[in-house]
């Protein structure tokens, strides 16, 4: 197995110093991920000799434009194993497409009395839209909990699934525990009660391969920022049949047919829910961050980071005093999140970062989950493809000058 991947040149913010002379050592990429040259490049290319709108003009820009944003599309189907592109959206991230789902699937088949899972272990995005939802509509919201271990329980989804849950909506891998659930297997349950799924893969799909057609799932959510692309653009896949049932999300142009003064026909999909000028130079930014990663391919991602993983476990779980949330390496994605005997988390990130190291403390955007485990915060450490064990042992010593300075 690979010590490093050897990526560390392509990302040019890892030259940079932190605090003056401080080497930055980037463990925050569940938040988002660096972004390597040739993605910068897209971008900055699209706007010195593309720039047009897409899908409206016939002048040789606009086409250009037209191709770019489009080819994008057909990339990331391929990417995430969808064979069909239009059932590929493109949003402005994870949250908004689940908030799509809600407002758009939610507000037409949801009805009085009808009952939608999530679990414990999910991030705000698979947990708001539907509180909304039930606020609105009078809709039960049941929880799967997770076991001590920091998986979900699956016997209690069981227990859930026999109050015949219109809605399952379920993270792939947390973004607090690491664990990565087992998917297929609670799509298929969930189908078999009758239930439709919406899966977040904001952590999967930076990390590891999905294939969308395969896993069956119904709806499935995902950002560019968090797997080398731009911010501001997002995925969301859903079956062509549920998408052509629903009613459009926003509404202007681009996403009609025809507009009277009577009223409008719908676009077809994807163009439906895409209203207004897209992201254009953020899909294209998008379709290189797919190309760079399937340059490395993502099996090579996967088992370097789960390399990462176990020596990061292995390491932290030697410091005295620190206590690792969610389940062994064996089951989790890159993603430690932990506490430190006496020490707030927000004072260690504070710490960590007068030396460079860069972590997250807080909630995470799961305040539900902290609660279940009786913490008000937590540190997380995340890693991705140019984190090194050199890394590792930067944090490992972070955390005892940290505790040095408590002492
Ligand atoms: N959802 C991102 C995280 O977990 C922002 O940090």
């Amino acid at each position: 197995m690979p010590n490093t991947l050897n990526v560390q040149g392509d990302f040019p913010i890892l030259k940079r110093k932190i605090h003056n002379e401080n080497k930055l050592v980037y463990l925050d990429s569940a938040a988002t991920s660096q972004k390597p040259s040739s993605v910068i490049q897209a971008v900055d290319n699209y706007y010195s000799n593309t720039n047009a709108n897409v899908h409206r003009g016939i002048h040789f820009l606009a086409e250009e434009a037209t191709e770019k944003y489009e080819n994008a599309r057909k990339k990331i189907a391929k990417f995430v194993g969808v064979g069909d592109p239009n059932q590929i959206i493109f949003t402005r991230n994870t949250t908004e497409s689940i908030n799509l789902v809600a407002r758009t699937w939610g507000s037409k088949f949801l009805n009085d009395d009808d009952v939608i899972i999530s679990t414990e272990m999910e991030h705000h995005s698979n947990i708001v839209p539907w509180f909304s939802l039930v606020q609105e509509k009078n809709l039960s919201l049941k929880f799967v909990q997770i076991t001590s271990e920091g998986k979900l329980d699956i016997d209690h989804f069981r227990a859930l699934l026999k109050l015949n849950p219109k809605l399952v909506a379920f993270t792939h891998m947390s973004n607090v525990l690491g664990t990565i659930n087992p998917v297929k297997e609670i799509i298929e349950m969930a189908h078999e009660a009758g239930a439709i799924t919406v899966v977040d893969g904001a952590q999967s799909t930076p990390h590891f391969p999905v294939s969308i057609d395969e896993l069956d799932a119904d709806f499935y959510a995902f950002s560019a920022h968090k797997m080398c692309g731009p911010t501001g653009i997002g995925i969301l896949f859903g079956k062509k049949a549920l998408l052509e049932n629903m009613p459009p999300f926003l509404g202007g142009g681009d996403m009609i047919k025809k507009v009277t003064f009577k009223g409008f026909s719908a676009n077809s999909i994807p163009y439906k829910f895409e209203a207004g000028t897209p992201a254009i130079a953020q899909a294209i930014g998008f379709g290189a961050a797919v190309d760079y990663l399937s340059t490395i391919g993502m099996k090579n991602v996967c088992s370097y980071e789960k390399e990462l993983t176990e020596y990061a476990m292995e390491i932290l779980s030697g410091i005295n005093g620190l206590h690792i949330l969610g389940p062994s390496a064996v089951d989790r994605g890159g993603v430690i999140s932990f506490t430190l005997d006496h020490i707030h988390p927000h004072d260690i990130a504070q710490i960590l970062d007068q030396s460079g190291i860069a972590v997250r403390a807080g909630h995470h955007c799961a305040m539900p989950l902290h609660e279940k485990l009786g913490l008000p915060a937590s540190t997380r450490a995340s890693f991705y493809i140019y984190n090194t064990k050199n890394d590792i042992d930067d944090l490992k010593e972070g955390l005892f000058h940290v505790q040095k300075v408590f002492s």
